[in-house]
């Protein structure tokens, strides 16, 4: 779904991002250009939240985020982009065009019938002779029929063709097939079946829309799971595993497991807001989706130490949304499909009402640590306990707890308060200080605020900015012969924002945040504006272009190891010789 870019040009002009933002942020002007405010995005007290009027762009210096004002709207709405560009265009009083781009939209949608008749014929291979295999595991896994039914779970032979041939006897040329994800392309140019002898469940989006599958394999071995790539209808990062069936459950929280096995054994026991993601730890676009369906989400990750972390960045990825997180604390089974079939539907019940919120558990540890009936202990735990409310993300919790913990102790809530706000001011100052001190070192400094996004190779990854930054601001460069390709970049995420800049110029299309608002996720968006930030000699143009791309291959090279390093000392000695 696209717009004409004049419409969104025009659009962008009649929303001014001061006047947008300051529906939803206090603003004021502090030094410079720039007017600040506290951030929206995460919780803060002192404002890091900044807007520039000449760039039309704000940025938060606190949690990372940034983009144009159709950025800012899809984030704080929880929008997609076209919702978005409805929103402001109502602001502004601009009617919508007609959609121009048929084709793309054509696509889409072929792309979507395509992969509602694969999983169709997924469907009744399971049923057919050949499906015995499927069938099998299905039994062996004790998956019944009407959950696999509720699922659409299928099968994909043990054949390289029978989905192409299937496809094509209903109209689907091999290159939709491809690039459904559905083939893929042998050496001798050939296609065959992307998915063969696996079980197949079709991903299904909150408007039941088949986007794509996974394919589990049938018992052991390598990959376990295959997953569809990214497509015109396929985004991992965005979607998660059965949402279409959990967005309609009562329960009232969201249930997220790992493996599509254990969500579909779930639902089976009752458990009908079971969710997965895509063979990625849980991503901020899917938190994000979550928090428009729920208000609470319980973990219920995989009983081992990978399981842990993944459940320690999903705690912090939720809780930034204000989603109240609980973590499910599984003993003596690997997985909840393993505890359910163990344990039954009632005990895992059970688990399901004891599970903690982080805090409540990490206050009950505290709590049993002192005996609370004698004054010097009482001290300590007063101490400890506000430490760890201090912490707390938002001011409603930490009153919460404060007030819990001056029931605890025996004392008034207004001192414990009190003594609670007291170290979270330490706490912020320390945390300031060590940013600052973070920030003024360079290797530091070049990493982007996700952790998704670190850069493997911070010198290339520094010549890959000026070389996006360069390009965003001059894009007439962007014809320059000889670039680099995204691929050679060390970094995905910056080559996936230098191809989208350049797609636009090789266009001839504008360059702009509102521009890119489409095609880069919301992370990738506050990268680039990040890094827009950081100051440009543009007068050098060229001669700054040229010495990112050296920087990249040269990184290149000596990355790949493949380099007589005795050379390249030698070949950069040289440069800097007439470099003077
Ligand atoms: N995974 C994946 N693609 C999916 C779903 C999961 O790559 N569509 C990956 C997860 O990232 C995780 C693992 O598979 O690493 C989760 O698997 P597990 O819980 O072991 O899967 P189950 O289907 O539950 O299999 P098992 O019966 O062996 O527990
Ligand atoms: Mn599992």
């Amino acid at each position: 779904m696209a717009f004409p870019e004049n419409f969104i040009t025009e659009l962008v002009e009649r929303s001014d991002i001061v006047d947008v933002v300051s529906g939803y942020v206090r603003l004021s002007k502090r030094s410079g250009s720039n007017l600040f405010g506290l951030c929206p995005f995460h919780s803060e007290k002192t404002p890091s939240f900044s807007v520039s009027p000449d760039k039309q762009i704000y940025h938060c210096f606190g949690c990372g985020k940034g983009g144009g004002v159709i950025n800012f709207i899809m984030e704080i709405e929880n929008l997609s982009f076209p919702e978005a560009v409805e929103l402001l265009a109502r602001r502004a009083g601009m009617p919508l065009p007609e959609q121009t781009d048929r084709v793309q939209d054509r696509k889409r949608e072929r792309m979507l019938s395509l992969n509602k008749e694969a999983a169709r014929f997924f469907y009744e291979q399971l049923a057919a002779p050949s499906g015995q295999p499927g069938r099998d595991y299905l039994l062996r896994r004790q998956i019944g029929r009407r959950t696999a039914v509720n699922f659409g779970i299928g099968f994909a032979p043990d054949s390289w063709d029978s989905l192409k041939t299937a496809m094509g006897a209903k109209g689907f040329s091999d290159f939709e097939l491809l690039d459904a994800g559905l083939v893929r392309r042998g050496k001798n140019g050939g296609f065959y079946d992307t998915f063969r002898n696996r079980l197949m469940f079709p991903v299904i989006d909150v408007r039941g829309n088949v986007i794509g599958f996974s394919g589990r394999i049938l018992g052991d071995g390598e990959p376990k799971y295959m997953n569809s790539p990214e497509t015109l209808v396929f985004n991992k990062s965005r979607n998660l595993f059965a949402l279409n069936l959990a967005k309609k459950s009562k329960s009232g929280y969201i249930i997220l497991s790992e493996g599509n096995i254990d969500v579909v054994s779930l639902h089976q026991a009752g458990f009908d807001s079971a969710v997965a993601s895509l063979g990625t730890s849980l991503t901020p676009e899917q938190a994000r989706l979550l928090s428009r369906y729920t208000s609470q989400v319980i973990i219920a990750y995989d009983n081992d130490g990978a399981g842990l972390k993944a459940s320690q960045r999903a705690i912090g990825i939720l809780e930034k949304l204000d989603l109240r997180v609980k973590v499910l604390r599984m003993t003596g089974a690997k997985d909840p499909d393993e505890f359910i079939k163990n344990k039954g539907p009632e005990a895992f019940r059970k688990l399901l009402e004891e599970s903690e919120n982080q805090i409540d558990y990490r206050l009950r540890a505290v709590t049993d640590k002192y005996d609370l009936s004698r004054d010097e202990e009482k001290v300590e735990f007063l101490r400890e306990a506000t430490d760890l409310v201090a912490k707390l993300p938002g001011p409603v919790e930490r009153q919460v707890y404060a007030l819990r913990v001056s029931a605890l102790a025996g004392v008034s809530g207004d001192v414990v308060s009190a003594e609670v706000e007291r170290r979270r001011k330490k706490l912020l100052n320390r945390a300031l200080k060590s940013d600052e001190r973070e920030q003024s070192r360079p290797e530091r400094q070049l990493q982007p605020t996700e952790r998704e996004l670190r850069y493997a190779d911070p010198a290339s990854a520094a010549a890959e900015e000026g070389l996006v930054r360069l390009l965003y601001l001059e894009p007439a460069l962007g014809k320059t012969e000889d670039l680099p390709q995204a691929e050679e970049f060390s970094s995905p995420a910056l080559g996936r924002i230098y191809a989208a800049i350049r797609g636009k110029i090789d266009r001839d299309a504008a360059v702009s945040t509102a521009a890119l608002a489409e095609e880069l996720s919301q992370s990738e968006m506050s990268l680039l504006v990040s890094l827009l930030q950081k100051p440009e000699l543009l007068s050098l143009g060229e001669k700054t272009l040229r010495d990112y791309i050296r920087k990249i291959r040269d990184q290149k090279e000596l990355a790949s190891g493949s380099v007589d390093l005795r050379a390249l000392a030698g070949k950069l000695r040289e440069r800097k010789g007439y470099e003077g």
